[in-house]
């Protein structure tokens, strides 16, 4: 495995049909793959994940399935579009599912905005926080017609925060990785000592 191999889980938060959220998770899980990263994308137009209910989703297949795909992942890459200055239900759906699962790995975000997305990128860092999961010192967002067109990646903007973004997920994700995978299986009194069996 070489220094900046990881293994990355991208979500789309977005089930519009025509969705740039979609398009910008593309383009990132395409350059992280040629890159010798594991890829894996949620997309849930693809396989729709049901509402999340407390009661009965424990020992459901899609469930276990589901979680068997987070729990293999270093990093996160959250898209969503920017909804009332807030995450899509999509998104939060998913993230509602998961909390140990996230603990220790890095968050990456990404967001769909006409006004930049600041409040969303904010919302998931707190959502990180709440699940001990790191988060970037930074997100991206992006804006439709201007930065991607005709289900591309439009913008020398946006191609260069995505490239920058691509490489912090690569350099964060395998240095928390391997200390995170050191704290478990070590003895000391760490955050991640709760994930000791
Ligand atoms: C219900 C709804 C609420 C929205 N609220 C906002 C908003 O508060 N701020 C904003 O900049 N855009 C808002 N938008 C616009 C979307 O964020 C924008 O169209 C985005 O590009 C959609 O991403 P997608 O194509 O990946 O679904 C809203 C769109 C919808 C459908």
């Amino acid at each position: 495995m070489s220094d900046t191999s990881c293994n990355v889980l991208l979500v789309v938060g977005s089930l519009h049909d025509a969705s740039i959220t979609r398009v910008v998770v593309k383009h990132l899980a395409d350059n992280l793959s040629a890159d010798g990263c594991e890829v894996n994308t949620l997309d849930f137009i693809e396989d729709p994940l049901p509402l999340f209910n407390p009661d009965t989703v424990w020992e459901q297949d899609y469930y276990l399935l589901l979680k068997e795909r987070v729990a293999a992942a270093d990093v996160i890459v959250l898209g969503t579009p920017d909804y009332h200055g807030s995450i899509s239900s999509t998104l939060k759906n998913f993230l509602d599912h998961f909390w140990k699962e996230f603990t220790g790995k890095l968050f990456a975000t990404i967001v769909a905005s006409h006004e930049k997305g600041l409040t969303v990128h904010d919302q998931l860092r707190t959502v990180a926080r709440q699940c001990y999961a790191w988060s970037m010192p930074y997100g991206v967002s992006f804006i439709e017609k201007i930065d991607v067109k005709n289900d591309q990646v439009a913008s020398d903007e946006l191609r260069n925060r995505l490239e920058m973004l691509q490489h912090d997920i690569q350099v964060y994700g395998r240095l928390l990785a391997n200390q995170r995978a050191s704290d478990i299986t070590g003895t000391a009194p760490g955050f991640l000592a709760q994930l000791r069996k």
